[in-house]
């Protein structure tokens, strides 16, 4: 993308009259249009670089994904439904990630639950078509960049923020228009000494999914500053009814 419109923009540059027949100083009539040129070439790179969904919101990127069991599940499976939220500030601040999800069983001491970034934002035959793990450096799981582990569920919930991740929302990496997956089982991090381990952890079925898309800045403060003060009273009880 970049390459094509490097090509553009020098053969838009060639075609000005002053410059294809050899002339160094512009003539008067094509000083407006290379000016013009100029500035609407900037403009794109400008745009490509500095994309307005971060324009928009203090140089931070919001994405949101909205999950749902999948379609191919069988009815007595646990249905999974909640939000991944992502953020990450531009160009150079890492991903991180706010999981945020319900319907898992509701005894404690569940096994941990896989959760992946898979290649494609395919839903129409449920999770199934999301493809295999996103892959984009061509490494062995647990080495993607979607591999965000085992999760483990409290009372049938899961809320647990990660950051520092090594999935990204800009450039050619982009997760953009991708998908996480959720799986039945634990994800064996690459030690199942097989090759579906390097492939997917053996993690299992898939439980439920989502496409990743762009979100509004509110989407992750409302949710964040609720789960932020929850872990702060929480942590307060704690403090209360520990024995002196
Ligand atoms: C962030 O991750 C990188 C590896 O991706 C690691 O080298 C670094 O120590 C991590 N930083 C923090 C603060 O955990
Ligand atoms: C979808 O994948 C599950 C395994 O994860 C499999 O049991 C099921 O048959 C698949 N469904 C279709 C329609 O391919």
């Amino acid at each position: 993308m970049f390459l094509s419109l490097c090509l553009v923009s020098v053969g838009l540059f060639l075609s000005l009259p002053g410059v294809v027949s050899g002339e160094l100083e512009p003539v008067p009539e094509t000083e407006g249009l290379f000016q013009e040129l100029r500035k609407k070439v900037n403009d794109l790179w400008q745009n490509l670089l500095y994309p307005q969904f971060i324009r928009d919101s203090d140089w931070t990127a919001y994405a949101t994904c909205e999950m749902k069991p999948s379609s191919k599940l069988d009815a007595d499976k646990p249905q999974v439904t909640g939000q991944i939220l992502f953020k990450q500030s531009y160009p150079i601040g890492k991903l991180e990630a706010f999981f945020d999800l319900d319907g898992f069983p509701s005894e404690n001491n569940q096994l941990g639950r896989a959760i992946h970034i898979h290649k494609f934002g395919d839903l129409s035959d449920g999770c199934n078509t999301t493809g295999g793990h996103y892959n984009p450096f061509n490494v062995n799981h647990p080495h993607h960049p979607g591999d965000f582990g085992n999760f483990y569920s409290k009372e049938g919930k899961i809320r647990k923020y990660k950051s520092n991740l090594s999935a990204t929302l800009f450039g050619p990496y982009t997760i953009m228009g991708r998908s996480v997956v959720i799986h039945e089982q634990e994800d064996d991090m690459g030690k199942g000494n097989n090759k579906a381990s390097l492939e997917n952890g053996n993690a299992g079925r898939r439980l439920a999914c989502c496409v990743i898309g762009i979100c509004d800045k509110n989407m992750w403060e409302n949710k964040f500053s609720k789960f932020v003060e929850r872990k702060k009273r929480g942590s307060q009880n704690e403090h209360r009814s520990r024995p002196n």
